[in-house]
């Protein structure tokens, strides 16, 4: 508001400037001048308001994607937290010494994908620049054969200093990551480190997401037995967590990070945590879901579906295996 208001304020004053030489001529010459100059400006405030802009300053609202996670985002307290803390202090940061580098955990349906698009979705509002400065690699879609690791780590490479250098400020999301052929993730070592520029190209502004199942039984663990000592959810606390996450990945052959220099060097800043979803979060997922496709939100039905998820562990039900996953096409054959 600011910003248009500074605009409006120029645009008002340059007729009275001028008014002494030849007023309608003088003032739009003026006016296309600054249009000019906001358009090639690379960060200008016109270009990002309407056509795409990579500045994240301009771009990344932050109360806005508090009130998208907390509002939309059920069950997960603790991946919101790490996620909008790391984001803001990450953004605030002018000149920050490394990308940041986050990496996802959980069962299936937890919410790891869906909380990546709602980052992507506030980065960059509109569409044009999402397809253009957020980059999602699909373990399974782009790197399918590990016999063509050398290649691939060719490609990645050239990739993200490609990608980086028309954006700094470009976000990475790797899906899928337990698919990953061993060794491929530790290509991208030299853009996580903490350094200068490397050959002119300065990475600190990059976002890296790593999307992964692996750990996701140990999160279980944890959360299974915080519920049989009678201990609130709220109470599961976040360090221990993250600390057995990593050594989790680090040890396991099907996590993507098996034996990677990424962790035996610190390059991953968070470790999130996704939590198994109850019974209660599934019956918002639905609830979510029949408004979504203009439904009346049944309290019978919600319940019946819900209940009908909730399987895990077979004796006590407290968990859905699928978490929220299949909760669209539930709702699509009850209705
Ligand atoms: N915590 C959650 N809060 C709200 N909705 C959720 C949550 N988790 C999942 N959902 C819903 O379920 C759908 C599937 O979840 P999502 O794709 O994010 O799971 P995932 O953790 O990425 O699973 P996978 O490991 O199989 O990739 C989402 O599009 C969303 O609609
Ligand atoms: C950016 O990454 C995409 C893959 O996500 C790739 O196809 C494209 O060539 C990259 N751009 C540059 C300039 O390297
Ligand atoms: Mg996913």
């Amino acid at each position: 508001a600011m910003k248009l208001l500074n605009v409006a304020g120029f645009f008002a004053l340059v007729p009275t400037l001028v008014s002494a030489l030849e007023p309608i001529t003088t003032s739009l010459a003026f006016c296309g001048a600054a249009v000019m100059w906001q358009l090639f400006s690379p960060a200008s405030w016109l270009k990002c308001r309407f056509l795409e802009c990579c500045n994240m300053k301009d771009t990344l609202d932050i109360p806005a994607l508090q009130m998208a996670l907390e509002q939309k985002v059920f069950g997960q307290h603790l991946a919101t937290q790490v996620v909008l803390k790391a984001l803001s202090a990450h953004s605030r940061d002018k000149q920050p010494r490394k990308p940041l580098v986050m990496s996802f955990h959980g069962w299936t349906g937890t919410g790891k994908t869906f909380v990546s698009k709602i980052i992507a979705r506030n980065l960059y509002q509109r569409h044009e620049a999402r397809r253009r400065f957020v980059h999602q690699y699909d373990a399974v879609l782009h790197f399918p054969h590990a016999e063509h690791i050398k290649q691939y780590k060719k490609q990645l490479q050239n990739w993200i200093r490609g990608n980086v250098s028309i954006c700094p400020r470009s976000l990475f999301i790797f899906s899928e990551m337990d698919q990953m052929p061993h060794g491929l993730i530790d290509s991208i070592m030299p853009y996580l480190s903490h350094r200068e520029a490397i050959n002119g190209v300065y990475y600190g502004k990059a976002i890296f997401l790593f999307l992964n199942n692996a750990g996701g039984d140990k999160i279980i663990e944890v959360a299974l037995d915080h519920w049989r000592r009678q201990k609130g959810r709220e109470e599961i606390p976040l360090t221990d967590l993250q600390s057995m996450l990593s050594a989790e990945i680090f040890n396991n052959r099907n996590s993507g990070f098996w034996k990677s220099k990424l962790i035996q060097n610190n390059l991953v800043d968070y470790f999130i945590p996704f939590l198994p979803l109850e019974y209660k979060h599934v019956k918002e997922c639905i609830q979510e879901e029949l408004r979504y496709q203009g439904h009346q939100e049944d309290e019978d039905l919600i319940i019946k579906i819900a209940l009908a998820m909730s399987d895990y562990p077979s004796e006590d039900r407290i968990y859905s295996s699928k978490g929220c996953k299949t909760v669209a096409s539930k709702v699509n054959l009850a209705t």
